[in-house]
């Protein structure tokens, strides 16, 4: 039915598309629950695997089910020739997301099962997926070190199999828990950019594996996943401390935006960054570059929060910490990105399997602004 001049919202913001019992994101007293359990009680008690089931799920598992998930994770671990294949051809010629993306795509040539849809197999193909997205990513990094692939350890936790395959070594306890407790707070965050992109894909009933295509591809702009990577830049460009506050005011005066502040939906200090924030600040044992790192970080915190905090609701957001965490642990900057898709794919998949349950596909309207019935003139007489 046409409307004479519709409201138009623009980024589809404000806009209510689906009922869902997976996440509830409170943007104004910047709370945040999965599956009902806040962010903070899953950070200090969960870890990634159980996080993971609960997306999937929707609720916690018992001692048996966590089990029976562990060891289905650990059997996907491993890459094919054909993955390994086109990873080999790939990295150093093409950025990390690109490459992650194209090796999800291919992902069914290796799966005979890959366009059954019934319930069990797309939740085995997410399953799959958490942990391919895992082990792919662990592997880029791997060959952008110039290394060559390495076995998934089964003695390990999913967070730590992933340092181990990125970096050949069981990775130390400290690293673990914080690559767990990242994987964590990335994991889901209601319909952003990614998971709506990727429930569009999956309500033309395409399968999974295009859901998550749609996912990581759209995770990659500087304005959503991509902010991680571009916040560490700006912290190496202001190099000190002392540089901050003059570079954070030329920015704003050029109008240019702060990676790794603001949000959508948050007008008020991000939770998932108050969580990251703490490790950044309580590692003892930093090198002197994190320790600056560190301290540029912090200033830009207090200066954006004085300039643009409580006025325009501009507030650290989860990438802004993230970086200098990442580095700590021995993840390169080219990696951050891709380990924000290696977080989102439950988020993603949990998402896309709701919807299913109640398909509708998207079709949204754009409203013409045009001309109407031009006259056709042959190319000769144009
Ligand atoms: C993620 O949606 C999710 O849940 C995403 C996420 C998840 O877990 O999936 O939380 C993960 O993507 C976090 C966001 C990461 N992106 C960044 O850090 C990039 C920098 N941030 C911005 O580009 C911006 O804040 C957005 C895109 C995140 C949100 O912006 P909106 O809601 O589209 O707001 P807007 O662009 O309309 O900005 C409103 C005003 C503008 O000023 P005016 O033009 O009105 O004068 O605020 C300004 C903007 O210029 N502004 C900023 C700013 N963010 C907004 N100014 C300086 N620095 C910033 N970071």
């Amino acid at each position: 039915m046409e409307v004479d001049t519709p409201k138009i919202s623009s980024g589809l913001e404000g806009i209510y598309i689906t009922n869902s019992n997976i996440c509830k994101v409170d943007g104004i007293n910047g709370r945040l629950w999965y599956r009902g359990y806040s962010i903070e009680a899953l950070a200090e008690n969960s870890n990634f695997e159980e996080v993971s089931y609960l997306l999937i799920y929707g609720a916690l598992p018992d001692a048996e089910q966590m089990e029976a998930f562990s060891k289905k994770l650990k059997q996907y671990r491993e890459l094919s020739q054909t993955t390994i294949d086109i990873l080999s051809r790939m990295v150093g010629r093409a950025d990390p997301m690109d490459i992650l993306r194209t090796a999800i795509s291919a992902l069914p040539a290796d799966d005979k099962d890959a366009y059954e849809n019934s319930d069990d197999q797309n939740a085995r193909k997410s399953i799959m997926l958490i942990s391919k997205v895992a082990s792919i990513t662990a592997t880029i990094g791997r060959m952008l070190a110039g290394k060559t692939y390495v076995k998934p350890n089964g003695d390990l936790d999913h967070a730590s199999n992933f340092l181990y395959m990125l970096n050949g070594s069981k990775p130390n306890e400290r690293d673990s828990k914080v690559i767990d407790l990242m994987l964590v707070l990335h994991a889901e965050h209601a319909t952003n950019a990614s998971t709506f992109s990727a429930m569009v894909t999956g309500s033309t009933l395409a399968d999974i594996y295009a859901a998550v295509t749609s996912g990581i591809a759209t995770l990659k702009g500087p304005l959503h996943g991509g902010a991680d990577e571009n916040a560490l830049k700006m912290m190496r460009e202001i190099g000190t401390p002392a540089n901050t506050e003059k570079y954070i005011d030329d920015a704003l005066a050029g109008k240019k935006r702060i990676m790794g502040f603001g949000h959508r939906v948050y007008k008020t200090y991000d939770p998932r960054a108050k969580i990251i924030k703490k490790y950044l600040i309580e590692s003892e044992d930093y090198s002197d570059d994190l320790k600056n790192l560190a301290a540029i970080a912090l200033r830009a915190e207090t200066l954006m929060i004085g300039r643009l905090g409580k006025t325009h609701g501009i507030w650290p957001n989860v990438d802004f910490f993230s970086g200098p965490v990442y580095l700590s642990i021995g993840i390169p900057l080219e990696l951050f990105t891709p380990l924000f898709a290696v977080a989102r794919t439950p988020g993603w998949c949990a998402h896309v399997l709701e919807y299913w349950k109640n398909n509708r596909l998207f079709r949204p309207l754009d409203f013409y602004t045009g001309a109407l019935d031009i006259e056709y003139k042959k190319i000769s007489e144009r």
